[in-house]
């Protein structure tokens, strides 16, 4: 595609392109494009994407769908999510929340060295299936879907930037993945024969889905094949990315013991020695600073693709129709003139009296593909983080610092570390023992 007068970035080889230095590191290619210019050719290949690098022509692209058609990531469909993450069900996806922390911490022992990653993958991975599912399905098939979704969701996301092999043989993997996927269909089927025989609203995804929410009977019902879908779309948007954003925070917690010893004083202030609830939420402010600024570092999904649907103009530049962007919200999270010192895990940046970027914020995208699960995310990242630092102090161990995998999702591989029981600890030194 004609991207005249675009730069491209430096480095790139015959044939190859820009690819060794992406798979190389992926997250550290990336950041550096904004030094090239506003907007900076690519080439992942043989072919070439242009990346948005200035925030306020980001938000151009991502409000604009009709210029910039999204593309890429699996889509839940438009208003799919209906009235599924209305304020009124956040209080009931916290509890279930909880309940996943207590169940996966409820296996920790004092001293012990556990994948953090892992874990929070488990957690996530109840309090996800609880949002789409909330009810009606026996903990057995809960668990037995879960670990479908998560089989088939390991393989389903392409890589959208970095080069993939354009033909894969099957592999047993891929077998065993298409198997997961029948079963997670035949499964979701048997929930929704369920809801619409009951014919109550849950409270869930599920209940929208199967059109048996207020106001569903006025909707068009959707197929088996269409719930399915939406429900593992929702299933995988809300994973992964909140998994991967509890597991940063406590290894960024791990690396500043003065916000970690702030964050244990609110939570023995404001929790009291219980799981986080809803009604904690607003006096979590410390706690919520730590998980906005874990998003502005590694926000999950760092690379949002789109695609020019006729020649336009951005930034001074024309682009012609058929031209693949890619905007990341890593890339402008990570801008030293926006936001100073960039590399630095200091959540008082986020307090009412700093001054901030304004359409600098992108951890959930924005215009009409912005996140839908944002304030789930929030939610339950927030609660999650609370009630394990109520009772868990996470110290870093030798060998278990981890490595930001940047496919899908950033991911934080190989994060390990020890778990110390905060009861273990005198009341009255904890706070200053953190
Ligand atoms: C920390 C957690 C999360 C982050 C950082 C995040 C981030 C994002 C971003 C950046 C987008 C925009 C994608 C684009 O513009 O192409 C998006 C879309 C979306 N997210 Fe999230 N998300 C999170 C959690 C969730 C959760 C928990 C759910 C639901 C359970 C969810 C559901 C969705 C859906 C349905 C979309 C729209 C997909 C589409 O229309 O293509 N997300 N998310």
């Amino acid at each position: 595609m004609t991207t005249s007068g675009i730069p491209t970035a430096p480095g790139a080889l015959p044939l190859v392109g820009h690819a060794p230095r992406m798979l190389r590191d992926p997250l550290r290619f990336v950041a550096g494009l904004a030094a090239h210019g506003d907007l900076v050719q690519v080439r992942p290949g043989t072919s070439r994407v242009v990346v948005v690098c200035r925030p306020d022509l980001v938000r151009e692209v991502l409000l604009d769908d009709g210029r910039f058609v999204p593309g890429g990531r699996p889509h839940a469909g438009p208003g799919a999510a209906g009235p599924a993450f209305d304020a009124s069900r956040m209080p009931g996806y916290a509890a279930v929340m909880t309940e996943h922390v207590e169940r996966v911490t409820g296996r920790w022992k004092d001293g012990r060295i556990v994948d953090v990653a892992a874990e929070a993958r488990d957690i996530a991975a109840g309090a996800a299936f609880g949002a789409v599912v909330s009810g009606g399905a026996s903990r057995a098939a809960a668990r037995r879907c879960v670990r479908d979704a998560r089989m088939v969701l390991d393989g389903a996301y392409r890589r959208t930037f970095p080069p993939v092999p354009p033909v894969r043989p099957p592999t047993p993997g891929g077998v065993r993945r298409a198997a997961a996927h029948r079963r997670l269909r035949q499964a979701v089927k048997g929930f929704t024969d369920a809801y619409r025989a009951e014919g109550a609203d849950r409270g869930d995804l599920l209940s929208v889905l199967a059109g048996v929410h207020d106001g569903g009977e006025n909707e068009a019902p959707r197929t088996d094949g269409e719930i399915a879908d939406q429900a593992l779309a929702f299933f995988g948007a809300g994973w992964g990315t909140t998994a991967g954003t509890l597991a940063w925070a406590l290894h960024l917690l791990a690396g500043r013991p003065d916000v970690q010893r702030r964050l244990h004083l609110e939570a023995d202030a404001v929790l009291d020695g219980g799981g986080a609830a809803f009604e904690h939420l607003p006096h979590l402010e410390v706690t919520g600073r730590i998980v906005t600024e874990t998003l502005r570092m590694y926000p999950p999904l760092w690379l949002l693709t789109r695609t020019v649907s006729a020649d336009t103009e951005l930034g001074g530049h024309l682009l012609r129709a058929g031209t693949d962007l890619v905007c990341s919200p890593y890339l402008v999270h990570r801008r030293e003139d926006l936001y100073p010192d960039p590399g630095r895990f200091d959540p008082d940046r986020w307090t009412a009296d700093r001054e901030r970027p304004g359409d600098a914020y992108l951890a959930f995208g924005a215009g009409s593909r912005r996140c839908a699960g944002d304030a789930f995310a929030v939610t339950a990242t927030t609660l999650a983080l609370a009630s394990i630092a109520a009772r868990w102090r996470l110290l870093p161990v030798r060998g278990g610092t981890p490595r930001a995998r940047a496919a899908g999702t950033i991911s934080p591989e190989g994060l390990r570390m020890r778990t110390m029981s905060r009861a273990a600890v005198p009341s009255r030194t904890r706070e200053g023992t953190a």
